[in-house]
């Protein structure tokens, strides 16, 4: 079994983050997003993954290079151009030879990884298993249609404008060889892209052993700003804490915190986890921050409320506001500008951006 690690594209909805990096690489609870998807496929037992990347390589091939630090092997596979994910498969046709494999789009996220897919596609001999989760939104993703009764699949469609069913493709799929038949066979779609959902469609027509999973724990696609923020929600919620750096006897803090080596939590500082904050942070004297916040290495935040919110990596924040449900790219700069008082701010900011508010 090989896996297959998509983190090409263009990353538009999450502009002007991914102007200067892929957006595979953005930091969820400050882990690159990319990484936890690598890791999923590792605890499902897989040595051997190909990495998908489009024209924006930025800090991937730099993060995990041949993938021996994860004890992995990892060959990148261009796709210069992202036309469908259909393409994707085809493009890996050499990578892959005549191994199964599992696909896992990079921006997604899910708590229980893929191990259980693999071992359902093993035990029951399948040509193709797709992971499934019901949505309020089945109009922004791919859908499967089930037959109520015998809960085979009669139809799957790409985001469809009226939905027959709320039940979502998740963006994990495990497949053998037979996939890389169909996938030479379909047509791009009206939006000009070589659909996978086609391609297991035609799989389905021809009477292969198609089935869904439904995955259980969260799961979340971080197709737009608020989503990363959700996600970072999720993944927060787990964390227990781990304190490596130094709390001042003056602050205060409580719920889940993990604090990174030489991070100095200075006084009159209050932290309401959970939260994580990176290396060779400086947080405070008084700054207060509160619940669901990640803050990269090397960030200094003083005099400041931030809440619900990313701040990646090299940033600084003295700017005595409250900030809140929050994106600020790496390396920038938030300053106080005295002559205006606003309640808060809602901010997406890309990297080595300067803002005085
Ligand atoms: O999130 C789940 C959804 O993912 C599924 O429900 C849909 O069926 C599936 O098509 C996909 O929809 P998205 O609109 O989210 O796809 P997106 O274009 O965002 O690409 C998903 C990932 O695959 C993303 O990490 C970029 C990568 N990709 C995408 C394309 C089209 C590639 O590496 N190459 C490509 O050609």
């Amino acid at each position: 079994m090989k896996g297959l690690l998509l983190a090409g594209g263009h990353g538009t909805r999450l502009r002007p983050l991914t102007y200067t990096g892929n957006k595979h690489m953005l930091p969820i609870a400050n882990k690159p997003m990319l990484l936890y998807g690598l890791e999923h496929l590792k605890n499902a037992g897989i040595k051997e993954i190909g990495i998908i990347l489009g024209p924006i390589k930025e800090g991937v091939v730099e993060t995990i290079g041949d993938g021996s630090k994860f004890d992995l092997k990892v060959s990148y596979i261009d796709q210069p151009d992202p036309l469908g994910l259909a393409h994707a498969v085809k493009v890996s046709r050499e990578f892959i030879g005549d191994d199964s494999f599992v696909m896992y789009l990079g921006d997604n996220l899910l708590k229980q990884g893929v191990k259980d897919f693999v071992r359902i596609f093993m035990e029951r001999d399948l040509d193709c298993l797709v992971g499934v989760t019901s949505v309020k939104d089945p109009s922004r993703f791919g859908i499967a249609e089930l037959d109520e009764k015998t809960g085979k699949i009669i139809k799957l469609v790409e985001k469809p404008k009226e939905p027959k069913s709320n039940l979502a493709l998740i963006g994990v799929y495990v497949f053998n060889s037979t996939i890389f038949d169909a996938v030479s066979r379909i047509e791009p779609s009206w939006r000009n892209e070589l659909e996978i959902t086609d391609a297991i469609q035609l799989l389905v027509t021809e009477g292969r052993k198609v089935q869904v999973e439904r995955v259980t724990g969260w799961w979340k696609d971080t197709g737009k700003p608020d989503d990363l923020l959700e996600a970072n929600q999720l993944v927060l919620s787990d964390q227990s804490s781990e304190i490596k750096g130094e709390i001042s006897e003056k602050a205060i803090v409580t719920g889940s915190l993990g604090l990174g080596v030489s991070s100095k939590i200075r006084e009159g500082t209050s932290i309401r986890g959970p939260v994580i904050i990176g290396d060779n942070c400086e947080i405070g004297p008084d700054a207060y921050i509160g619940p669901y916040t990640s803050i990269g290495d090397n960030c200094v935040l003083k005099n400041v409320e931030i809440e619900n919110s990313i701040v990646m990596k090299g940033s600084r924040i003295e700017n005595k506001k409250r900030i809140v449900d929050s994106l600020v790219g790496a390396y920038s700069t938030i300053l106080s500008n005295e002559s205006i008082k606003p309640q808060g701010y809602k901010l997406v900011i890309g990297e080595r951006s300067f803002l005085q508010i």
